[in-house]
C-alpha cells in the first residue's frame, strides 16, 4: 500500500467514530481532507461540521456539507485530525500545514480526539519533525532568540501566512523528552499565539493504519 492508501484507511476507520445527527470537528491536511470525502458519503447521518481551516472548511463545502462557526456550538463529540509525530502517550507534533491554531482551539472544544496516520508518524520521541510555532509577525527575532535559547534551530516558513495572518517559525533539532512541560514553556513567550505540542490536550484514539490493517490505541 501507498502512504496515501494508508492514510485513506486511517482516515475511513474514524468514520466509525462519528455519532448519527451530529456537528463533527475537522482538522486540517491530507489525511484529514480523506476524512473529509468518507464524511461526505454520510452526510445525510450528520448536521454538519466545524473546520479547523480555510482549506478544510471549501472541501467540506465542495462536498455540501454545512459548515458551523465553533462560536454556534457548545460541543463536539469528536474531532478528527492527523499529526506530524505521534508519541506513545499520544501526544502530538502538529501545525505542518500550518493550520495549528484553529485545530488546537476545535481540539478543546471536542470530547473526543480521534488522530488518524499512517503508521510513519509513529515514534518514541517527538522532535524529529520541525516543531511548528505561530508567531505575530512583531515577534519574530524576539522569538527566533527565545527558541534558540531553548537548544532548537529557529528556521521562518518562508512566503507562508496562516489563516490568521501570522508567520510560521520551524524549530529543528529539539528532542522533546517532556513534551506537555514545553508546550506550557512555549505558550509563555510573548509573541506566541498556538505552539504546535499537543501534549496537554493530547489524542484519545490513535488510528494508526499500516500494511496488516488499522491498530487503535487509546490514552492511558
Ligand atoms: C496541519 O496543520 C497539520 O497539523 C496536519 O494535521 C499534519 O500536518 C498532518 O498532515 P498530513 O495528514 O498531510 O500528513
Amino acid at each position: 500500500m501507498t502512504q496515501d492508501e494508508l492514510k485513506q484507511a486511517a482516515a475511513h476507520a474514524a468514520l466509525a467514530f462519528v455519532p448519527d445527527g451530529s456537528i463533527v470537528g475537522v482538522g486540517t491536511g491530507s489525511t484529514a481532507n480523506h476524512f473529509i470525502d468518507g464524511l461526505a458519503q454520510m452526510k445525510g447521518r450528520i448536521r454538519g461540521a466545524v473546520a479547523s481551516s480555510e482549506a478544510s472548511a471549501q472541501r467540506l463545502a465542495a462536498h455540501g456539507i454545512p459548515l458551523f462557526d465553533l462560536n454556534e456550538v457548545t460541543t463536539l463529540p469528536v474531532y478528527v485530525d492527523g499529526a506530524d509525530e505521534i508519541d506513545p502517550t499520544l501526544a502530538m507534533i502538529k501545525g505542518g500545514g500550518g493550520a495549528l491554531t484553529r485545530e488546537k482551539i476545535v481540539a478543546a472544544v471536542a470530547e473526543r480526539f480521534v488522530c488518524i496516520c499512517d503508521a510513519s508518524k509513529r515514534v518514541d520521541c517527538l522532535g524529529r519533525f520541525p516543531l511548528p510555532i505561530e508567531v505575530i509577525p512583531m515577534a519574530r527575532a524576539q522569538i527566533t532568540r527565545a527558541l534558540q535559547a531553548l537548544g532548537g534551530q529557529a528556521v521562518l516558513r518562508e512566503g507562508f501566512t496562516t489563516d490568521n495572518g501570522n508567520i510560521i517559525i520551524d524549530v529543528h533539532g529539539l528532542r522533546i523528552a517532556r513534551p506537555v512541560e514545553l508546550e506550557s514553556t512555549l505558550d509563555q513567550l510573548v509573541g506566541v499565539v498556538t505552539n504546535g505540542l499537543f501534549a496537554r490536550r493530547g489524542a484519545d484514539t490513535l488510528l494508526l493504519a499500516a500494511a496488516s490493517g488499522v491498530e487503535r490505541f487509546d490514552a492511558g
